[in-house]
């Protein structure tokens, strides 16, 4: 059994746990995708930053930027990019794409790849969450 696919049942354990292991899991997506351009601590320092013309957003005041709240929905519409709900639709990879492609063939999870890519996607919001400063 895939990596991957053991994680389809995340979304329910990620809400059940409320956080914990699923911000762990999101955590190997982050540094994997994301830290490239956002940094490893999320602070926007990545070694691809420099390279891109728009500035790389800090990540960990997303909460602090939202009165204290963390806007768990919109960061889950943003990191899957297939909703339109972009930040400026600037360099962002489209997560929801890539993560159910690379998820095609697991058909036998519940969900299929879909799931998959929604476990990802949710684990790294959790992540990011638990990364507020
Ligand atoms: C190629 C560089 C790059 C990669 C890789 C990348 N991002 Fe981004 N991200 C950006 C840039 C640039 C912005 C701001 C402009 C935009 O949204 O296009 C941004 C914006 C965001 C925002 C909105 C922040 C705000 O202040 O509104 C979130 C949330 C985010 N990224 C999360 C992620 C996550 C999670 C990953 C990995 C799954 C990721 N990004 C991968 C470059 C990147």
């Amino acid at each position: 059994m895939g990596f991957w696919k053991a994680l389809a049942a995340a979304p329910l354990l990620a809400l059940a746990a409320g956080g914990g292991l699923a911000d762990e899991m999101g955590r190997m997506d982050y540094i994997q995708g994301c830290a490239g351009c956002h940094g490893e601590t999320g602070m926007g320092q990545g070694p691809l930053a420099e390279l891109l013309t728009i500035q790389v957003p800090d990540l960990t005041h997303l909460a602090a930027q939202n009165n204290g709240k963390f806007p768990m929905l919109e960061v889950i519409h943003i990191i899957d990019g297939r909703t339109g709900v972009r930040a400026h639709g600037g360099p962002m990879p489209v997560w929801g794409t890539l993560f159910k492609q690379d998820a095609m063939g697991e058909s036998g999870v519940f969900g299929g790849p879909e799931a998959v890519a929604r476990a990802r996607i949710l684990s790294i919001a959790y992540y990011l969450e638990s990364i507020q400063q």
